[in-house]
């Protein structure tokens, strides 16, 4: 079953595709309009505003917290009770050197704030952090997206990793339209999420 959405759309596949198209849409929009330098790099307060640009005309939680717990392969991203607590320390993190970077963008993947569409939105706000700090951006056409999937897996045990693939495909060409898009692209995408219940953490 296809996640509710504002189209009122019900088979998945064809959920997918508006996604991706308007989702793309929009990216383009933000980054043609100058709009993404205007936010504050690091703030959780960017990337909900990159969420809700992203998927406001789909769905409802755009830029809103999820209220559902999810997990993914085995991994359970931060329990929404402790969701604000998470996001808080997330924004605490230092930003000033590649690594700190790496390190905060790992942390928010685990935070995972929304309810679908975290690994887009997470990314568009790491290149806005890597450009606004360092002047650099991620060259999304250079990194592999099976690797990409198992170093981020991976990461919140080792962020080793996704440091080394991301730091590879570092470059300076900011302001190139065709390096920022590629990061948007729905292919990055896994299976979906297995919604569980907070009970189900401690096993009562
Ligand atoms: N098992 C996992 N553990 C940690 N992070 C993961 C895992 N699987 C996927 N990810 C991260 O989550 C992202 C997918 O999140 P999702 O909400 O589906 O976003 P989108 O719909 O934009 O792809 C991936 O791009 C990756 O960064
Ligand atoms: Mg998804």
């Amino acid at each position: 079953m296809a996640l509710e959405n504002k189209p009122g759309i019900t088979d998945s596949a064809e959920l997918a595709r508006a996604e991706e198209r308007i989702s793309k849409q929009k990216a383009a929009e933000l980054f043609e309009t100058g709009y993404l330098d205007k936010l504050k790099a690091g703030s959780f307060a960017a990337l909900a505003e990159i969420h809700r640009y992203l998927f406001g005309e789909i769905y409802e939680f755009a830029g809103k917290l999820r209220t559902v717990n999810i997990a993914k392969g085995s991994f359970r991203f931060a329990p929404v009770m402790y969701l604000d607590a998470a996001l808080k320390s997330v924004e605490q993190m230092p930003q000033s050197t590649f690594e700190e970077i790496i390190a905060k963008y790992v942390e928010m993947n685990v935070a995972h704030p929304f309810r679908e569409g975290n690994g887009r939105s997470t990314r568009i706000w790491l290149d806005c952090i890597l450009k606004q700090e360092l002047g650099v951006v991620v060259d999304w056409s250079r990194v592999d997206k099976e690797d990409y999937l198992l170093a981020m897996e991976r990461s919140p045990i080792r962020d080793t990793e996704i440091r080394l693939l991301l730091k590879e495909a570092l470059t300076d060409q900011i302001h190139d339209r065709e390096v920022y898009m590629k990061g948007i692209d729905a292919s990055y995408r896994y299976e979906g999420y297995v919604v569980y219940k907070t009970s189900e953490i401690s096993g009562n």
